[in-house]
């Protein structure tokens, strides 16, 4: 069974804390992130990218792992399941796959054709039950070298008149790794945003935003942190430590199984992520 988190997200906006988005790209990704969820008593939001899904042969795939794991690790806090930055085609399936969430991503559309699309993904999810988030300004990307753009407070007000359930605010962050000269988070754009509108708001590109102010950003409306490369790069340093360390072993030790070569980095991403959700002040369900 999974959770819409319209309930989850509007506490925690109501309450001035966080939850976390944790992209999944496998079986160990998906494991690690329940892990953690579970040893901390919170609730999650898994989310899959269109890549994601594309690596793991599809929405339902994606879906299937998601729900069996949840049944087969026993998990009792509240899962949703989210698509992350869909464009409407991905949106639409998973709808009609019966994920529990949606993230529309029109960006890169005009205002007027990205909230049209939006209010449609809107209808058909909420006829079942299903949250959506969507996008204003735009999202930086350090790899691609796009630079982000600052979401108005007149898109804010027209987005949340449309029914969104979260709202993802341009406010300066980038996906992916920082620039050494990143001049941080708009924080007055996002006051003024956070002001207009009771939506709970979703802070992207959450890995390599310093602590204070991924706080201060929550402390101002931010309800949703969004996850991705922070694991990307603990599963990277854990795996090559690991690598490094036993690269005698291998005929010894049956080194070259891969159920011991993907633990120390599974376990690395469930360590990442129990230590953001101190951060993000996410409490306990009991
Ligand atoms: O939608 C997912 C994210 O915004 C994650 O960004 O990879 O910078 O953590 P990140
Ligand atoms: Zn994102």
């Amino acid at each position: 069974y999974l959770d819409n988190g319209n309930q989850i997200f509007k506490d925690a906006r109501k309450n001035h804390y966080a939850v976390g988005a944790y992209n999944t790209n496998n079986l160990e990704w998906t494991r690690a992130i329940l892990q953690a969820a579970e040893e901390t008593r919170t609730p999650v939001l898994i989310q899959v990218s269109m890549g994601a899904a594309k690596y793991m042969g599809g929405y339902k795939v994606a879906k299937d792992l998601v729900e069996d794991e949840i049944d087969a690790m026993d998990i009792s806090v509240p899962v949703v399941l989210n698509l992350d930055h869909g464009d409407f085609e991905a949106a639409k399936e998973c709808i009609a796959l019966g994920y529990s969430s949606v993230m529309f991503d029109g960006h890169a559309l005009s205002t007027e054709e990205n909230l049209a699309k939006t209010k449609e993904i809107v209808k058909l999810a909420h006829e079942r039950g299903i949250s959506v988030e969507a996008e204003i300004g735009k999202i930086g990307e350090n790899q691609g070298a796009e630079g982000g753009e600052l979401a108005s407070v007149e898109d804010a007000k027209a987005f949340a008149a449309a029914g969104v359930d979260k709202l993802a605010c341009g406010i300066g962050n980038i996906h992916g790794v920082y620039p050494a000269d990143w001049k941080g988070l708009n924080f007055d754009r996002l006051k003024e945003i956070a002001d207009a509108v009771s939506v709970p708001l979703v802070l992207h590109g959450g890995s390599g935003i310093p602590e204070d102010q991924v706080k201060k950003a929550i402390s101002l409306g931010i309800s949703k942190v969004n996850i991705n490369t922070e694991f990307q790069l603990a599963f990277q340093a854990a795996t090559r430590k690991y690598f490094e360390a036993h690269k005698d072993e291998d005929k010894d030790n049956k080194g070259y199984d891969p159920r011991k070569l993907l633990l120390p980095g599974t376990e690395a991403i469930t360590a990442s992520m129990k230590e953001m959700i101190t951060w993000l002040g996410t409490p306990s369900i009991d």
